[in-house]
């Protein structure tokens, strides 16, 4: 069993430090309280606060509806359980696109108002001047290439990015942007391996995968869908180590059946 007893507390400079050692980083993303506080109990490097929570605590199709406000309401209650994990949160859609005022006030609002240790944004060379406003803040930020979800309209699909040369150089040339403007790291979502490897090998930064093969610094899943609370949700990257979605109903039938059926409550289980 993995022990989490004498393992330090994460810093981004704990990362840079797992990136030299080769030590892999386990991420995963948490949304509420109680998960937040089994994560951190389990030894999990970074809890995420990502928009998914858009998807999978709000059931809208997209990240996009989701608003500062909520993210705030879900990092706060993360921040409340975690002792040891590097709390990231997503800056949401619409909040930091305008121009880097706004992001620079959006993420300040994350910080201030949740107490989480760093941000997230998606995007490269179009992002650059707002990176560079929030990292002179002395915020930290981690990067998000490939796969950005907060673009599903411009791209119409979810399919795997950056197939084609010209956009593999791109997020090449992103991904060393970001390095060099001071992210912390970079999230690879649904690339091909080879080039996950390569960006890897030419940032200095961690970077964390998700669809993106085996040669990176970390990875990092949804909760729900590892945990297989969702299971209408199968794409060839998730490996799901809990069938959830049929332990929790056999609960939920348990418990129906016991009320009907006056099992429950027992005279133990009264005053
Ligand atoms: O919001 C999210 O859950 C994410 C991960 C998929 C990386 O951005």
């Amino acid at each position: 069993m993995y022990s989490t007893r004498d393992l330090p507390k994460i810093t981004t400079h704990v990362l840079q430090e797992m990136k030299l050692k080769g030590e892999k980083i386990a991420m995963l993303t948490g949304y509420d309280f109680s998960m937040a506080k089994l994560l951190d109990e389990a030894g999990i490097d970074i809890i995420l606060v990502g928009d998914s929570a858009s998807n999978v605590m709000a059931g809208h199709a997209t990240t996009l509806p989701i608003t500062l406000d909520q993210m705030i309401y879900h990092a706060s209650s993360v921040m409340r359980a975690v002792t040891r994990a590097l709390v990231v949160v997503d800056l949401p859609f619409g909040t930091y696109q305008g121009n880097s005022k706004e992001a620079l006030n959006s993420a300040i609002r994350i910080m201030k108002e949740s107490g989480a240790n760093a941000i997230k944004m998606e995007g490269g060379s179009e992002i650059k001047e707002s990176v560079d406003r929030i990292l002179s803040a002395g915020i930290p930020v981690i990067g998000h290439l490939g796969l950005t979800p907060q673009s599903i309209n411009k791209f119409g699909t979810y399919v795997v990015r950056a197939t084609e040369e010209g956009e593999a150089d791109k997020l090449k040339s992103d991904a060393l942007i970001l390095e060099e403007a001071g992210c912390f790291g970079i999230v690879l979502e649904k690339i091909p391996a080879e080039l996950a490897k390569e960006v890897t090998e030419i940032v200095k930064i961690p970077t964390i995968g998700i669809g993106a093969g085996a040669d990176v610094d970390g990875q990092v899943l949804v909760l729900h869908d590892m945990l297989g609370l969702n299971i209408d949700f199968s794409p060839r990257f998730l490996r799901r180590y809990e069938n959830l979605h049929d332990s929790v109903i056999k609960a939920f039938h348990n418990y129906i059946e016991d009320v009907k059926s006056v099992d429950f409550p027992s005279d133990k289980e009264q005053y």
